[in-house]
């Protein structure tokens, strides 16, 4: 029988691509070079399947393939919103994602940055590896705790949760959401937590604020310079999400200007490429986007998308649909 051919835009870990190469007749890119959306438009008219990621943007023009080959995008990753999901639509090609396996790892990451920024982790380090650390002292980088504090979680889907169980059951902390559908009330009630209407309600009754939903157009901008102003002046800010999820300029004015305690960020919009002006605040902790950077999550999201190509060229419906 004919292996359905099957494109990967990026390296994934050894054990997935053995498994693809054993199912597939696979193009793998060992070099890990981004496609241009033009290579990932001729691999839409070419595979039966593409399996792209969070950095490969494939947008209307990507889309716009008369008698494309591919019926399938298998995203390696849970957004999706760097696929122009009108366009799929029109193209009538399938779109999967990958949820659940990397939801704890990105909890963790948004946990390590909310300690790290409160504890000034960051400017620790970056003073000790500089030698400019001059010895102990009551002053020394005094930052804020993080026990027993209130955090309010924007997006109260998977990894909303469980940074909300990381922080009520292991840090005590008192967890408020925001969620554009109602939460059952046993999911809140897992951790105590209660939810809001609005985002305006939730900014000013918080210590630490932790975005968990989609990025896109829809949510671009979501915190402007307005909602950092109903932030608390103490208060911080911390992103796993989606980079355009901030608006960066006002987001540096509030760095700079110490109208909010802190942030810390693992997304950045428009990334690999970062705004200046926020490479200069000091009270601001930056990663590069590591949330499912584990080899368990990373390996768990490959394996998932084979899940959903088996169950797509079996006549199944993937259980990971998207579009
Ligand atoms: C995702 O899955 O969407 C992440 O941003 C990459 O893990």
């Amino acid at each position: 029988m004919v292996k359905p051919s099957v494109l990967v835009t990026r390296r994934w870990p050894d054990a997935v691509e053995a498994q693809l190469a054993d199912q597939y007749d696979v193009t793998l890119n060992r070099g890990d070079v981004p496609m241009s959306p033009c290579e990932i438009r001729d691999a839409i008219k070419r595979y039966d399947a593409v399996l792209p990621t969070v950095t490969d943007k494939i947008g209307a023009d990507a889309l716009d393939v008369p008698k494309a080959q591919a019926k399938i995008l298998g995203n390696y990753g849970v957004g999706y919103s760097h696929i122009c999901e009108s366009s799929a639509r029109t193209l009538g090609v399938t779109v999967t994602n990958t949820p659940d396996v990397l939801s704890e790892c990105t909890a963790d990451i948004a946990m390590t940055l909310m300690l790290m920024v409160a504890r000034r982790a960051g400017e620790g380090e970056r003073e000790v590896r500089e030698g400019r650390w001059t010895g102990w002292r009551p002053t020394h980088l005094v930052g804020t705790k993080v026990s027993g504090k209130t955090l309010g979680i924007i997006g109260y889907g998977r990894i909303g949760q469980e940074m909300a169980r990381r922080a009520h059951h292991g840090f005590g902390m008192d967890i408020k959401v925001f969620n554009r559908s109602k939460v059952a009330p046993d999911v809140l009630a897992a951790c105590n937590a209660t939810q809001v209407d609005t985002i305006d309600e939730l900014l000013p009754q918080v210590d630490f604020v932790s975005l968990h939903c989609p990025g896109g157009d829809a949510n671009r901008h979501l915190i402007n310079g307005r909602r950092l102003d109903l932030m608390r002046p103490d208060a911080y800010l911390i992103n796993t999400a989606r980079g355009e999820v901030i608006d960066e300029a006002a987001l540096t004015q509030a760095l700079m200007f110490d109208t909010i305690g802190g942030a810390a960020l693992d997304v950045f919009d428009g990334e690999p490429a970062i705004n200046a002006d926020l490479a200069q605040c000091d009270n601001l902790v930056m990663l590069p986007h590591l949330g499912s950077a584990t080899k368990e999550a990373r390996e768990a999201m490959g394996f998932r998308v084979l899940d959903n190509l088996t169950d797509f060229f079996a006549g199944r419906e993937p259980r990971d649909r998207v579009i």
